[in-house]
């Protein structure tokens, strides 16, 4: 387990090679997030032996956790990638992924973003438009090239997850159903010069705790994958997009490993009849578990109704509790043993009654100067991380355990 508690203190790494969390946050002024690196390495290589003989290519989700040390391991370690804008490519393409290992995903793709991916001639495009379809063929036409592009299906399936991050619904903004291939295959066949269908791709959505909607999805993309090749275009990959979710209430990765196991099956199951390379493009499940961040208490202030724990960390560096109402475990970095516990609302210094971090969450008696810890923190929390009220980001420290 990347993080666990050692005679009262928290510490990162593993039994062999561990770390004390208040040190290092004693050497920051600001703020940390604090990730373990082994334990994403080992993640990797877990989600990787799921797929059996199956010839899958993992390509991490950057958009969960772009912090360039990650992503060079990443890279050293035979990872490809999956980015969603021009600023994630230029990132990747300089710290260790060749083109080759780069595809490009994302509903509102730039033109010069896409002369970008062109230009470099990266493995694939997700085209999720019949008009980003044309825009990527006017630009290889000009650029006298060839990229590789795969469609992105929706599958019109709801996953039980939040609503804000579903994208494979009907009504959501993400992918083509099939309706719109009629459009695509003309596109394509008058640009057969420029462009160069290599199969399809789907993501129905994201933190998937079941995976019955993600099994549907694939399947009536199957069906998709073979009437293209029924209409003659010489098609080989399938991208089964990311999604796995991890139970941010425990910090058992029993569960979510057991998961791992048995998408790996299913994949398996669905697509080795297609005797196609596989895609798929995971973000939190490899990198959630292994971040924390770091905050220290300023002030308690405690009314009648409620005690807050106030830190000089709140939304602007973790906005999922603001804004998905997701709840991460609280960790007091210091945690001596049978002590009483007290109810706090952990919250920020941003203007805003939506900047909190945790509600009512058990701790021990806290004092100013004490230090506390998000747990699971390591995927969409610095990514998405913001400026907000001109206060400075988050410090990053990356551990070799
Ligand atoms: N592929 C595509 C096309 C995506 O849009 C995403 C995530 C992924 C892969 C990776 O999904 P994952 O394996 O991490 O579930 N900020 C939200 C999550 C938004 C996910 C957006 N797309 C959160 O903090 O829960």
């Amino acid at each position: 387990m990347a993080f666990t508690y050692r005679n009262g203190r928290l510490t990162a790494g593993s039994k062999e090679k561990n770390f004390d969390v208040l040190d290092i946050a004693r050497k920051h002024e600001r703020p940390v997030y604090i990730y373990d690196l082994g334990d994403i390495l080992s993640r990797t290589r877990r989600l990787r032996s799921a797929f059996g003989s199956l010839p899958v290519t993992i390509h991490y989700a950057m958009k969960a956790n772009a912090n360039t040390e990650i992503l060079r391991a990443m890279a050293n370690d035979g990872l490809a990638v999956d980015t969603v804008s021009g600023g994630e490519i230029q990132t990747a393409l300089e710290n260790g992924f060749t083109p080759d290992k780069v595809i490009f995903s994302g509903v509102g793709k730039t033109k010069s973003e896409i002369e970008l991916a062109v230009q470099a001639d990266i493995k694939q495009i997700n085209v999720e438009s019949p008009q980003e379809l044309e825009r990527i063929a006017e630009i290889a036409k000009k650029l006298g090239r060839k990229p590789s592009v795969a469609f992105r299906m929706n599958p019109d399936v709801n996953p039980q997850t939040h609503p804000y991050i579903t994208t494979g619904f009907r009504e959501n903004k993400f992918g083509m159903d099939v309706s719109f291939l009629p459009e695509l295959k003309k596109i394509l066949r008058a640009n057969s010069d420029h462009l160069r269908l290599r199969g399809v791709t789907l993501h129905i959505g994201s933190q998937l705790l079941e995976l019955g909607s993600l099994k549907d999805a694939i399947s009536k993309t199957v069906a998709v994958y073979k009437e293209l090749q029924a209409d003659g275009f010489q098609i080989d990959r399938f991208d089964i997009g990311g999604g796995l979710g991890i139970d941010y209430s425990t910090d058992d990765p029993a569960e979510e490993l057991k998961r791992v196991d048995e998408y790996g099956q299913m994949v398996q199951e669905l697509l080795a009849p297609l005797k196609c390379d596989v895609l798929t493009e995971p973000g939190r499940i490899l990198v959630a578990r292994s971040g924390i961040l770091v905050g220290e208490v300023q002030y308690i202030k405690s009314t009648e109704f409620k005690n807050f724990a106030i830190l000089n960390t709140g939304m602007h560096h973790l906005l999922r509790p603001a804004l998905y109402q997701a709840k991460h475990r609280v960790l007091a970095v210091e945690n001596p043993t049978s002590v009483q516990q007290v109810k706090y609302d952990v919250v920020g210094p941003i203007c805003e009654s939506s900047d909190f971090l945790a509600k009512d969450a058990e701790l021990p008696r806290l004092k100013a100067g004490d230090y506390l810890a998000m747990a699971d923190a390591g995927a969409y929390g610095f990514s998405m991380a913001s400026f907000y009220n001109r206060h400075a980001l988050p410090v990053e420290v990356v551990l070799n355990s």
